[in-house]
């Protein structure tokens, strides 16, 4: 019965399995802190960012790499990036209000928030940050501002509607690339309408992980870089988002073969492997297999600093690379990673509170959790976790378990996939979801049932004599 179900392997890091060798700490914290509960580890964030410095580095090319903070709540990630040198990508008056008070300097600070209420541009422009503006209501709300606060307000344009061959890359945020330079012309150009809106460069963000669409996106605002240059408007920089990819998996291979068991399952070729045989963005309509996996590539083979390489180095048909185009204009390229800079950051452990066979007899077992603690927007988060049992040595057979929420709903699964275990876990056993801070651990997190979001530590200490100390994991509140 248990022979189709896929394994993915997660990637991990050291201090994940120092952390999972210590059963006693593990249970402490789920004593102490309740279940969820969230760890964070930054160290991981060092290697992330040198792999994007690198290869600006490589390329010798102008850049800021800014961290965009909505992929994880707490302060500490926040703190790190800037500590490692990044700038800050705010998306709303509380993210930009807190690095403020946590004494990061406004310079170092971007605001790209989808809606900007007052009380933010306010802010923004009297500290003098970054404004990315998305459309024209939004311009004349900063110009109304600046012209309260006697300042100037410091912006960018952020663009969409890219040409991808044939096809325009739609998206509901931004300028349309077709609209923008008659904009910039009558507003900034040709009239004063906006004269307190100091112009500095361009922006963008993709939905989705595609190289191929980011070459062509930037590739056409370098080219309306110099034809604003043409009109008297100088482009200081371009920056191309996020959206760059991360691996989450150590195994290409089970990679595809659980993409070929979900195909040939919803299919009905084989027994199901998600609840309710969820096709997860596949589907069977009149016999024929349609759609698209709808998740995350959990396992990419082209990551971080190589993903931005393979942009920047892409040759026009002039010869020159994008990175050489930007260099020539002394552009400065800038990226936008949330996801990625967590690549490694952190871990969510739930504790088992039932076990029961469902009506069809599948095997239930009910975490003190709920969905969205481990939800982003993929359909699924398709990455085994840990199970750690209390105890190691008792009778079990191996067997195939849905992982379920404290949501009233029918669909509160913490994982769609059904999960194959050496056991059945036991009341109080632990489980454990592996590089969870990239968006999965926060990014919907709710209190339904007025149950407490969970609690964030911090656990920077590497292990000393051979024993982690209760002490040593912070509050992220407290911080
Ligand atoms: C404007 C902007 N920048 C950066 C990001 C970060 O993207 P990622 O976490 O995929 O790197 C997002 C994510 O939605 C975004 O909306």
């Amino acid at each position: 019965m248990m022979t189709n179900l896929p394994t993915l392997t997660p990637i991990t890091s050291l201090w994940m399995h120092q952390l999972m060798g210590d059963k006693s700490i593990l249970n402490a914290l789920v004593h102490k802190y309740g279940s969820p509960v969230n760890i964070h580890h930054t160290d991981s964030m060092e290697e992330n960012y040198n792999s994007y410095y690198n290869v600006f580095a490589e390329l010798e090319l102008k850049h800021k790499i800014f961290f965009a903070r909505k992929a994880n709540k707490t302060k500490v990630v926040t703190q790190k990036a800037y500590a490692l040198g990044m700038g800050i990508d705010t998306a709303s008056l509380q993210e930009y209000t807190q690095c403020l008070d946590m004494g990061i300097p406004a310079s170092a600070l971007i605001v790209t928030a989808a809606v900007k209420n007052r009380r933010l541009v306010e802010k923004a422009v009297h500290h003098g940050s970054l404004l990315i503006l998305d459309n024209k209501d939004e311009c004349e709300l900063v110009q109304a501002v600046a012209q309260e606060q006697h300042k100037k307000a410091i912006v960018g344009f952020r663009i969409s509607g890219f040409f991808l061959n044939e096809k325009r890359l739609y998206s509901r945020f931004g300028f349309d690339l077709l609209a923008i330079t008659e904009f910039i012309t009558a507003n900034l150009i040709e009239s004063d309408n906006y004269k307190l809106l100091e112009y500095h460069g361009l922006h963008f963000h993709l939905n989705g992980y595609s190289i191929e669409e980011r070459k062509f996106a930037l590739t056409q605002c370098l080219a309306f870089a110099q034809l604003l240059s043409k009109k008297g408007l100088r482009t200081d920089f371009i920056d191309i988002g996020g959206g760059i990819l991360m691996n989450y998996l150590k195994n290409k291979a089970e990679w595809d073969h659980f993409n070929l068991q979900l195909r040939k399952a919803i299919g009905e070729k084989t027994t199901e492997i998600t609840f309710e045989n969820q096709g997860l963005g596949l589907e069977v309509v009149n016999g024929v297999l349609q759609g698209e996996l709808k998740t995350y590539p959990f396992w990419s083979p082209v990551t971080k600093g190589n993903f931005v390489r393979k942009i920047l180095s892409h040759q026009t048909h002039t010869g020159e690379t994008l990175g050489d185009i930007s260099k020539k204009l002394g552009i400065e390229i800038r990226i936008e990673p949330g996801r990625s800079l967590l690549d490694q950051v952190g871990l969510t452990i739930a504790k088992v509170a039932f076990r029961k066979l469902d009506s069809r007899d599948n095997w239930l077992v009910g975490l003190e959790m709920n969905m969205t603690q481990l939800l982003s927007g993929s359909a699924d988060f398709l990455v085994d976790p840990v199970v750690l049992y209390q105890e190691q040595d008792f009778e079990g057979e191996p067997v195939a378990v849905f992982f379920t929420g404290a949501y009233c709903l029918e669909r509160d699964i913490i994982l769609k996939r059904k999960i194959a275990l050496p056991k059945l876990p036991k009341i109080g056993d632990l489980v454990i979801f592996i590089n969870t801070a990239g968006y999965m651990m926060h990014f919907f997190e709710s209190s339904a049932h007025l149950f407490p979001l969970a609690t964030n530590l911090v656990w920077n200490r590497t292990v000393e004599n051979g024993k982690i100390d209760l002490a040593h994991f912070q509050n992220d509140e407290n911080l």
